[in-house]
């Protein structure tokens, strides 16, 4: 594919799509609605309207960093507070599949419908990418951004209509995408990280206190793997407890699953073969974090799992 006539086609139906109305669009710091967000303001500068939404459910010092790095850029993030609304909805959850309707209408609805209320948008900028669409028909998973796919009119049910410029490319081909658009490498080659971010990795309730337990275990991963040039690395919390001893006392504690991924673009992967000593850090490290006592390596590919645990 020519990646550089798929950016001025996208620019140009863009242009002609929004017109002289406003757009809006989430920008989570990923790669997907990073290259979303670079193309939307080429195509409507400030007519886009970006705004960063802190959901509770973000990586550590994420929302400031991604506020930074498209400040250098030259395109302004608005930054919204959402933690309330997200914890919220996510409260008693524990079913999968209930916790990413309830991230998604949060994010669709309450959220957003409050932001088009406020700017008057009428249209969302989303960094669907082939990968979601297929999956979700597939059935393997709702995935948290695929709207019409699922049967629901965001123009009818939040009054607004969603653009999907990515639809068409894989991971890689965004990459090749972003490089047209000519964004820094520390934007371009991050891991992914999915739409409905830490809930995908708590597994059972997802409370601000166990959020923060996997939040400080995905900075360790994170910064332990980061020189292996892993597709994607990532720390999970299991709703199982085991026992420990901690500072000579027994302790009914909490278990951290590491998983580190080689992969093309999402649809298959195979575990990296870690060194021993590597696995040996990141296990001293993740089970100093407070109540937790277990930390496992899972090897398993996907298919049969999926790189997420939610
Ligand atoms: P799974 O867990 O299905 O993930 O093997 C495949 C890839 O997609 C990411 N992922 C998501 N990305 N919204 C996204 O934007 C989502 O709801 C979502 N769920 C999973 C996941 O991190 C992996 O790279």
């Amino acid at each position: 594919m020519d990646y550089k006539e798929f950016v001025e086609e996208q620019i140009g139906s863009l242009k002609k799509e929004v017109g002289q109305g406003v757009a809006i669009n989430a920008l989570s710091g990923g790669v997907d609605s990073s290259v979303v967000t670079v193309l939307g303001h080429r195509a409507l500068g400030d007519r886009l309207r970006t705004v960063f939404i802190d959901s509770a459910l973000m990586r550590e010092g994420e929302p400031q960093r991604v506020v930074q790095t498209f400040a250098q850029m030259k395109i302004p993030v608005r930054l919204v507070d959402a933690r309330a609304d997200f914890l919220k909805a996510l409260k008693g959850l524990t079913d999968p599949e209930e916790k990413r309707n309830a991230v998604t209408k949060t994010f669709y609805s309450t959220v957003f419908g409050r932001l088009v209320r406020e700017t008057g948008a009428k249209f969302l900028l989303h960094g669907t990418i082939l990968t979601d669409i297929e999956e979700t028909v597939a059935g393997i998973k709702r995935q948290h951004n695929i709207l019409s796919q699922l049967g629901i009119d965001p123009e009818k049910e939040y009054g607004y209509k969603v653009l999907e410029p990515l639809k068409t490319l894989r991971k890689d081909g965004v990459r090749e995408v972003a490089k047209v658009l000519g964004m820094p490498p520390d934007v371009t080659q991050r891991i992914p990280f999915p739409g409905p971010a830490l809930a995908t990795r708590v597994v059972g309730e997802v409370t601000e206190e166990r959020l923060a337990v996997v939040r400080a275990a995905t900075a360790i991963v994170e910064e332990e793997l980061k020189d292996t040039g892993a597709f994607q690395y990532l720390a999970v919390l299991l709703n199982d407890r085991a026992t420990g001893i901690v500072e000579g006392k027994r302790e009914f504690g909490q278990i951290i699953v590491v998983r580190c991924l080689h992969s093309v673009d999402a649809r298959t992967a195979t575990s990296v073969d870690l060194p021993w000593e590597k696995l040996h850090r990141i296990c001293k490290r993740v089970t100093a974090i407070k109540g937790v006592n277990r930390c496992l390596y899972d090897i398993t590919p996907k298919p049969p799992a999926t790189i997420e645990y939610i």
